[in-house]
C-alpha cells in the first residue's frame, strides 16, 4: 500500500518535471521563432527604407534638360564668369596645368578622364564613355551624385541658364566642339 501511494507521487513528480522541460523548450522556441520572425521583418523595413532614399537621390540627380534649347541662347562670355567656380581647381586654356583637377580644355567629347598626366580617382576611371553634353550636363549639375565616389569636392551649378553659359564656355575651349543639335 505504501509502495504503491509513493510510485504515484514518483509518478507524478516526474510529469510535472515533464511538463515543466517540455514547456520551456517550447517557450524558448516559440520565442526564438517570433523574434527571428522580428529581426527579419526589420532587415526589410530597413532595406526598402534605403531604396526609396536611392530613387529619390536619383531623381534629383537626374534633371532633364533641353539641351538644344539651353545651350542656342547660351552665352560664352557669362559662361567665363561661371567658370570662375572651378578656375581654382581646372585650368581651361589649351596646354594648361593639372590643378587639384585636370585641365579642360577640348574637354566635349573626350574620353571621361581624358588626361594622360592627372591622377583619377576609380570612380572617376571606372565611368567609361565620353563626356557628351548631356553626361556634363548632368555631372556638372551635380558632379557628386551622378558619379559616386569620384572626387570633385564641388556642389554643382544649380542654375541651368548659368550651366549652359558654363558648356556654352566649353565649346569655346576647343578645337573643334561637336555639334549639339
Ligand atoms: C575643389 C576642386 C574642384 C572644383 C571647384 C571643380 N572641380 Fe572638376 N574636378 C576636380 C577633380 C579632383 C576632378 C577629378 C575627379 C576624380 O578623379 O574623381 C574633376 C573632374 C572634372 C571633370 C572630368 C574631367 C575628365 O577628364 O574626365 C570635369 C568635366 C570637371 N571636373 C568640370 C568642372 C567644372 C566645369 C567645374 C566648375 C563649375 C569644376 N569641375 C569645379 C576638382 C574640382
Amino acid at each position: 500500500m505504501k509502495n504503491l501511494e509513493l510510485n504515484k507521487i514518483f509518478g507524478a513528480l516526474l510529469l510535472v518535471a515533464f511538463v515543466i522541460v517540455f514547456s520551456q523548450n517550447f517557450i524558448e522556441h516559440f520565442y526564438d521563432h517570433i523574434s527571428s520572425e522580428k529581426g527579419e521583418r526589420k532587415d526589410i523595413i530597413v532595406a526598402s527604407g534605403d531604396n526609396k532614399k536611392d530613387a529619390v537621390v536619383e531623381a534629383v540627380a537626374e534633371k532633364t534638360f533641353d539641351i538644344p534649347v539651353l545651350l542656342a541662347s547660351a552665352d560664352g562670355e557669362l559662361g567665363k564668369k561661371v567658370a570662375n567656380k572651378c578656375t581654382s581647381c581646372h585650368s581651361f586654356e589649351k596646354g594648361g596645368p593639372d590643378k587639384v583637377g585636370p585641365n579642360l580644355y577640348g574637354i566635349i567629347g573626350s574620353n571621361v578622364a581624358h588626361s594622360a598626366t592627372f591622377k583619377y580617382s576609380e570612380a572617376m576611371k571606372g565611368k567609361g564613355g565620353q563626356w557628351n553634353y548631356a553626361e556634363l550636363f548632368q555631372y556638372i549639375y551635380n558632379p557628386k551624385k551622378y558619379i559616386p565616389g569620384n572626387r570633385m569636392a564641388f556642389g554643382g551649378v544649380k542654375d541651368e541658364k548659368e550651366l549652359a553659359n558654363l558648356i556654352a564656355y566649353l565649346r569655346s575651349m576647343h578645337d573643334n566642339a561637336p555639334s549639339f543639335q
